[in-house]
């Protein structure tokens, strides 16, 4: 299966056997050279795989236990979260086309004593292994906002503009909070997160959950040859949502 395919496929695996997942996975995915999509090519990031046993039995208290974590650290340069976000988003879909789950955790450090490669910080971290549970989930199944509630369309959309929307949808974010909303015109898709500060420890990974689900979008654009441009327009004529800020806009080119 392809990372393009896992969008539709991928669901958060909590129930991992102990099996080891072979060497040459976990050398791709810390060392991707050039593979991945990036939004922000400016902004350097690495990858590291903890195994289980390299966490005390206090730092995995309350979280999802697997035998292999993967930590991804970044330059502190603006758009590092985001970038990070999409990388880690794109692995987890290379891993799931292998046969291999994975959850992000939010809540997980590196652990105690690990080097952070020298002027980075680490963002976020993505448990994986084998799955205990089956792998693999419909779409139809997830749990997410139709695209009428996430999307104000102001013209009809292109077909290539709607397969963008669908994949964008289907991201996954913490606590499935899926905090985007889409303005949609034919060609063009002006991005906002939700500034709702109700529940709190959501906010924290808003930019996280951005660039994951702008993974989805740059897979998708890639898998049907379309050619997207991403702006930040400074014109806010058309782009103001209620407790929603702009953060970027996709344009499809003809
Ligand atoms: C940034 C981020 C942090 C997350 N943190 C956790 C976590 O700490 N524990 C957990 O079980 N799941 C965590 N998740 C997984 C989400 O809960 C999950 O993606 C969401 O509920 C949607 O479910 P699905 O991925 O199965 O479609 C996190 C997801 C993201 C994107």
């Amino acid at each position: 299966m392809t990372p393009f395919e896992a969008i539709f496929n991928r669901k958060s695996i909590r129930h991992y056997r102990k099996e080891a997942v072979p060497d040459n996975i976990l050398e791709k995915i810390q060392d991707f050279d050039g593979e991945l999509l990036p939004m922000f090519p400016y902004v350097k990031t690495v990858t590291k795989v903890f195994r289980e046993e390299e966490f005390s039995h206090k730092e995995l208290m309350f979280q999802v236990r697997a035998p292999y974590y993967l930590a991804i650290y970044a330059q502190e340069l603006e758009g590092c979260q985001e970038n990070a976000g999409n990388m880690m988003q794109q692995i987890a879909l290379y891993l799931h086309g292998r046969g291999v789950g994975s959850c992000f955790l939010g809540l997980l450090k590196p652990p105690k004593g690990a080097e952070c490669p020298e002027g980075m910080k680490f963002i976020i971290m993505l448990a994986f292994g084998y799955p205990k549970e089956e792998l693999n989930r419909d779409c139809s199944r997830a749990d997410r906002l139709p695209l009428e509630k996430l999307c104000v369309f102001k013209q009809e959309p292109l077909k290539a503009t709607s397969q963008l929307l669908e994949a964008a949808r289907l991201a996954p974010s913490s606590m499935n909070s899926q905090p985007w909303k889409f303005v949609v015109y034919r060609n063009r898709i002006h991005i906002f997160v939700s500034e709702k500060r109700a529940l709190k420890p959501v906010g924290k990974w808003s930019s996280i959950n951005m660039g994951i689900m702008m993974a989805n979008i740059l897979l998708t654009a890639e898998e049907y040859w379309i050619d997207v441009v991403m702006t930040r327009s400074e014109n806010l004529a058309e782009k103001t949502i209620p407790h929603y800020s702009y953060t970027g806009s996709v344009l499809v080119k003809p």
